[in-house]
């Protein structure tokens, strides 16, 4: 009890300290001249209402509009800008609770399925995630008094809630819900911005669903003011792709990306960590693609991104793609496998950024062996016997018709993920992405269906984008429009096997509300 006792206290100070150090807003700060006419300082001098929650960059916009919206705060372009950079120094979530949300990060089409976990989240979903994601909801850290005000800012903002939920007591479900958010997402303490200097030269290793990984470079220059100049390429195996644009860099780690590439504009959401950026790019329509990628920075210090691929199947000689940055010239001696049964055949470096180490596994067992190159911890890679199936994600695609010139079609990229049995009881183990061919089929729902005839094609490569507009179809029976739900099949061939498995593709309107994620 005395340690607990000890920790509260600790914990309890490091709050003290936190909001100290968060008084931020000073009097010539921009929050402090927009914001304390209407939300007027506390006893210890923390801006009322805008100390009380942490949240993401595009949450703050969202809330920061409304003022404008909702309550006539003279609102430009440049007091945006400046209000959002001032918030995010301190009222910004950790970049492990931003992580968690980064699905949401982006303008695209999140084919993330959320699930609640627990009784309290069930609850959470059906009083909640209705109107908006389960994300939206966990974007946000409060304090207690600012989670219980949701419910007056729900019957203000949204008056028709409570018809809307009207098989529940909404308002009763809703401070249950909000009591429960004040202990499972607290306000905790404000975010100390580090100082951050991301601008120099980095390798990129992505990889982009149905079609592999790849690696490019990009240079980050300061233009001041947390802007940055970013320009670089991407090499595909066929081509190389040049892009060029500018980032802005919220709480020193939240880097978000404004590019062009191939005369298409393109977003990406990154988190920075010292020399290293994890995060996600996308394409729109007609192009449309989503990308993840680690960036490092190139320091002079070898050091590995990943393995791919990440994995090694039994009686097959494979070759493993190192990549990173400074990479050493390599020879068979210097590659070392442990935790399990690994000939190394061949090893050589073929750029500063990749070593090419070919090998075999003998694992009659699934295990996790760990690889390190001339001293170098490259990671894990799994050993299995063998594939024992594959699955589609995502389990459910949702694609949306184009709406307008600002609606372009929204699509999804399935991919097939090989997986291993694991022993025993336990949950089969996944292994990594295969290059499976995709094709639709009807999903029967009613005689007579036929919304495969008016979806289009899928490529064998997993990339659907619906082709149809949205609008009656006048050849289609009851006039309905090139919506619909199908299946996927995949279709994957691995020397005498041939795996299969199936998904849901469902086609539906443009998402004309998109403000709200
Ligand atoms: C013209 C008055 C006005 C100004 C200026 C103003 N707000 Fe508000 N704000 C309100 C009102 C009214 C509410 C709703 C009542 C409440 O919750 O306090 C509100 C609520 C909020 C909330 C709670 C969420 C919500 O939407 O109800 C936050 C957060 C907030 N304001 C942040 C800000 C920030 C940041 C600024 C400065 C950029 C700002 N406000 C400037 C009037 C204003
Ligand atoms: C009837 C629809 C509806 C329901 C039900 C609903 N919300 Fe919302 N919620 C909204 C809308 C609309 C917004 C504001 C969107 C905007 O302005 O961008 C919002 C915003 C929010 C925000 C952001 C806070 C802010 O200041 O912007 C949180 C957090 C939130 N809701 C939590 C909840 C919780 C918790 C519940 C369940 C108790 C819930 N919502 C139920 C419609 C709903």
């Amino acid at each position: 009890v005395r340690i607990i006792e000890a920790a509260a206290l600790a914990i309890g100070l490091a709050v003290l300290v936190a909001a100290g150090a968060a008084q931020g807003f000073g009097a010539d700060s921009l929050v402090a001249r927009k914001c304390i006419g209407c939300h007027p300082r506390n006893a210890d001098g923390r801006v009322s209402r805008v100390e009380d929650m942490r949240t993401t960059p595009e949450e703050w916009t969202v809330v920061v509009d409304r003022m404008r919206r909702l309550h006539g705060m003279p609102l430009t372009r440049d007091e945006m800008d400046g209000l959002l950079k001032e918030l995010a120094t301190t009222q910004l979530l950790a970049p492990d609770e931003q992580a968690s949300v980064a699905y949401l990060s982006l303008w695209h089409n999140a084919q993330q399925v959320e699930s609640p976990s627990g009784k309290d989240d069930e609850r959470m979903f059906a009083a909640c995630v209705r109107c908006h994601t389960a994300g939206k909801i966990r974007s946000y850290r409060m304090t207690p008094e600012a989670w219980a005000k949701q419910r007056d800012f729900h019957l203000y903002a949204i008056p028709t809630v409570v018809a809307q939920m009207r098989e529940m007591h909404w308002i009763e479900e809703a401070d249950a819900v909000l009591a429960y958010l004040a202990r499972a997402l607290p306000y905790g303490r404000a975010w100390i911005a580090p100082a951050a200097k991301p601008e120099g030269d980095w390798a990129v290793f992505a990889h982009r669903p149905g079609h592999g990984p790849y690696r490019g470079e990009v240079r980050i220059e300061s233009a001041g003011n947390a802007e940055y100049k970013l320009s670089g390429s991407h090499r595909y195996a066929d081509a190389v792709e040049t892009f060029a644009g500018e980032a802005t860099l919220y709480g020193g780690y939240a880097l978000r990306t404004r590019m062009q590439a191939g005369g298409a504009a393109v977003f990406g959401a990154y988190r920075l960590d010292r020399d290293e950026i994890r995060g996600e790019v996308h394409f729109p329509a007609p192009d449309f693609r989503t990308s993840t990628a680690i960036w490092l920075r190139k320091t002079g210090t070898p050091r590995v991104a990943r393995v791919v691929p990440a994995y090694l199947l039994r009686d097959e000689t494979t070759t493993l793609l190192v990549e990173g940055v400074d990479l050493p010239d390599v020879s068979p001696a210097d590659i070392a496998f442990s935790g399990g049964p690994v000939r190394v055949l061949g090893a050589r470096r073929v750029a500063p950024e990749a070593i090419e180490i070919t090998v075999a596994s003998g694992a009659t067992k699934l295990v996790d062996a760990t690889l390190r190159v001339k001293g170098i911890d490259a990671g894990a890679v799994r050993l299995a016997p063998r594939i024992d199936s594959i699955v589609i994600t995502p389990s459910i695609g949702r694609a949306r018709l184009a709406g307008s010139r600002h609606h372009p079609p929204e699509g999804v990229q399935f991919e097939a993920i090989a997986y291993a049995k694991a022993p025993a009881a336990k949950a089969a183990v996944a292994l990594g992405p295969v290059p499976a061919t995709f094709r639709l089929a009807e999903h029967r729902t009613r005689p007579g269906d036929d919304d495969l005839r008016w979806l289009g094609e899928i490529k064998p490569n997993g990339t659907y984008v619906p082709t149809g507009g949205y609008g009656p179809n006048e050849a289609r029976r009851f006039r309905l429009e090139d919506s619909g739900l199908v299946n996927v099949l995949a279709e994957y061939r691995r020397g005498q096997r041939t795996y299969r498995a199936q998904a849901k593709l469902a086609v539906t309107m443009p998402d004309y509300i998109a403000r709200i994620r």
